[in-house]
C-alpha cells in the first residue's frame, strides 16, 4: 500500500492510500465467486473502509448478509407485494434512476402519478378530488391528518379565536402506530376507543360519544391491522350528521383504507366507505399492499381542495418550472409510481376484481381449514361480512392450558419458513392472542393448502412436547381423531407438583401417534 497526495482545488494535498499492484492483481484476476475466497476476515462494518474490494465480492458478502432473512413469498405476517409480473420489473428497473421531485425533466412521471390520482379518485367516486403519491398510508396518514389540524386552525383564526387549546381525533384503539406518529409529531390528542373482547373496531356511538368542540376529525378503518374488520364508515358518517344537528359540531372523516382502499371497490362495490358518504373528507391507501405493487408507494385523496388548505401546499422552481409539493419529503424514486400506473393500466378494475376474489377465496378456505384442525378459533370476519382477505386465529382454551401459546406456535412454523405474526390485540382485548395470515395475491390456493399440512404438524410437535394427563390425551385424542399406538417419553422426569403422566398415551409427533 503506498500513500499518494492529491491536489485539491485550494492546493492542499489529500492524502490517499493506493493498493499495490500485487494487490490489485490478487483482487482482479482470483475473482472469487464466493467471499469466503477473499475474505479471511469479517467485515468491519461500523468504520468507513479504507480500500476497494472487487464488486463480485460486495455483492457476495451483502447478498450472504440477506440469505438469513425470510423468503418474502412465505411472509404472510406483511400487507406488503411480494411480486409483480416481469414487464413490471423491467419497467421499475428502468426508472430506479430516475428523482421524481424532477417534474421538468421528467414531466412523464408528473403526468403518471396525476393519472393515478384521476384513476382512484374516480374508482372512490370523488368529482373534484386532489391528491398526491406518498411512500406508503403512513405518509398519507400524516398528511390527512395535517390538512385536518390546519383546517380546524383557520376556522379558529377566522372566528377570532386564539386561546391555546389541543385539538383531538377520535379512533379505535386498533390504529396502526402512524396515527400515534401523527399524534405525537404534530401535537393532537388522541382520542382512543377501545376493543372489547367481542368487539374489535370503534362502533358510530362510541365514537360520536367521544367527540367535542375541538375533535378536528375522525377516523375510520378500513380494515384493522389486528383482525382485518371494517369500521362503519356509513354509520360513522350518518351518527356525526346527528351530532351536527344536535350540537352544531362540523367533524368529518378520514378513512385509513391503508389495505381496504385496494380491496372494497371490487370485493364489495355496493359497500358505501369513500366519497360518496358526504362526511368523508380524505383517504388515503398502500399502493404497496393490494394495490399489488412493491414496497413504497402510497396515496392520499381529498374530496375536494376545500379539504386540502393551500397554506400547505408548496411551490418551488428550483428545478426549472413551478412545482407544487404537498409531501414530507422532496426526493423520492419514481419507478413505484410507474409500477402503480402499469398494474391500473394491466388490470383494471376486472382484473382486480379477479384477484381480489381468489385472495378472499383462500381467506375463506384458510378459515375453514384452519378451524376444521380442531385447535383454532377464528376470529376473523367470513362470509357473508366484508373483510380483507385474511385469516386471524388464536388456540382454543383446551391448547392454552398446555404450556404453549400463540408465540410457540408462530415459532414452529418459522423452522419451515412461513412467517405468521402472533401478537396480543389492541387495548382493552390484550387478553386475546392471535395469529394472523394475509391472503396476498401471491398465497396461491396450493400454497395455502401446503400451509395448513404445516400448521398441523406444528401443533402435533407442540402438543408432543407437552405434558398432558391421561383424561385429557384421551379427550384431545377424541376431539381430533388421532389414531396409532405410537409411544413416545417426552419428559421422562416428573418434578413434584406436576401432573402424573401415562407416557404410552403421549402422542408422537410427525402426525403419527
Ligand atoms: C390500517 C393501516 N393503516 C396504516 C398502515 C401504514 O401503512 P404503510 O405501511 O403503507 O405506511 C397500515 C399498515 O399495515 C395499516 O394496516
Amino acid at each position: 500500500m503506498t500513500e499518494h497526495e492529491l491536489l485539491a482545488p485550494d492546493a492542499e494535498p489529500i492524502h490517499v492510500q493506493e493498493q499495490t499492484q500485487d494487490e490489485n492483481d490478487e483482487r482482479e484476476y482470483l475473482c472469487p465467486a464466493f467471499a469466503s475466497r477473499y475474505m479471511t476476515e469479517p467485515i468491519v462494518s461500523n468504520k468507513f473502509p479504507e480500500k476497494t474490494m472487487p464488486a463480485k465480492v460486495v455483492y457476495r458478502i451483502i447478498k450472504d448478509a440477506r440469505e438469513m432473512d425470510a423468503t418474502p413469498r412465505l411472509n404472510l405476517a406483511s400487507f406488503v407485494t411480494t411480486w409483480m409480473e416481469p414487464e413490471a420489473d423491467q419497467l421499475i428497473l428502468e426508472s430506479l434512476n430516475i428523482n421524481y421531485i424532477d417534474e421538468s425533466e421528467y414531466p412523464s412521471t408528473t403526468n403518471i402519478q396525476n393519472s393515478c390520482v384521476s384513476m382512484l379518485a374516480d374508482l372512490y367516486h370523488a368529482e373534484d378530488a386532489c391528491g398526491t403519491a406518498t411512500v406508503g398510508s403512513s405518509e398519507a396518514i400524516l398528511l390527512g391528518g395535517l390538512a385536518f389540524k390546519r383546517r380546524w386552525q383557520e376556522k379558529r383564526k377566522a372566528a377570532g379565536l386564539k386561546e391555546a387549546v389541543t385539538p383531538n381525533i377520535v379512533c379505535s384503539s386498533a390504529v396502526h402506530v402512524c396515527w400515534e406518529k401523527l399524534f405525537n409529531y404534530f401535537e393532537i390528542e388522541p382520542r382512543y376507543i377501545n376493543l372489547t373482547e367481542d368487539c374489535f373496531v370503534a362502533t358510530p356511538e362510541k365514537i360520536v360519544a367521544a367527540c367535542d368542540e375541538n375533535t378536528i376529525g375522525v377516523v375510520a378503518i378500513m380494515g384493522t391491522t389486528y383482525s382485518g374488520h371494517f369500521e362503519d364508515v356509513a354509520g360513522i358518517s350518518a351518527a356525526l350528521d346527528k351530532l351536527s344537528t344536535e350540537k352544531g359540531y362540523d367533524i368529518k372523516i378520514h378513512v385509513d383504507g391503508a389495505s381496504g382502499a385496494f380491496v372494497v371497490p371490487f370485493l364489495y362495490p355496493d359497500l358505501k366507505w369513500d366519497f360518496r358518504l358526504k362526511n368523508v373528507v380524505s383517504i388515503n391507501a398502500s399502493g404497496h399492499k393490494y394495490g399489488l405493487v412493491y414496497p413504497g408507494v402510497g396515496w392520499v385523496l381529498f374530496r375536494s381542495k376545500k379539504y386540502l388548505p393551500d397554506s400547505l401546499v408548496f411551490h418551488d422552481n428550483y428545478l426549472g418550472t413551478d412545482q407544487i409539493s404537498f409531501t414530507l419529503n422532496f426526493s423520492k424514486g419514481a419507478s413505484q409510481i410507474v409500477a402503480q400506473y402499469y398494474q391500473f393500466l394491466r388490470l383494471g378494475r376486472l382484473g382486480y376484481t379477479k384477484i381480489m376474489r381468489n385472495c378472499h377465496a383462500v381467506a375463506m378456505y384458510l378459515g375453514k381449514a384452519l378451524e376444521d384442525t380442531g385447535y383454532f378459533k377464528v376470529i376473523s370476519a367470513r362470509d357473508p361480512t366484508p373483510m380483507l382477505p385474511l385469516a386471524t386465529f388464536c388456540l382454543k382454551p383446551e391448547f392454552r392450558q398446555n404450556g404453549y401459546d400463540e408465540f410457540d406456535v408462530a415459532d414452529r412454523l418459522r423452522q419451515r419458513g412461513w412467517v405468521v405474526p402472533a401478537y396480543t390485540m389492541a387495548p382493552d382485548a390484550q387478553a386475546i392472542r392471535v395469529l394472523r395470515v394475509l391472503c396476498r395475491e401471491e398465497l396461491s390456493i396450493s400454497s395455502a393448502r401446503t400451509f395448513v399440512e404445516d400448521v398441523k404438524t406444528a401443533m402435533e410437535w407442540l402438543t408432543g412436547h407437552y405434558i398432558y394427563t391421561p383424561q385429557q390425551l384421551t379427550d384431545l385424542k377424541k376431539t381430533l381423531g388421532w389414531k396409532g399406538t405410537g409411544k413416545r417419553a417426552v419428559k421422562t422426569t416428573i418434578q413434584p407438583g406436576e401432573p402424573e403422566i401415562n407416557q404410552a398415551t403421549v402422542p408422537m409427533h410427525g402426525g403419527i401417534c
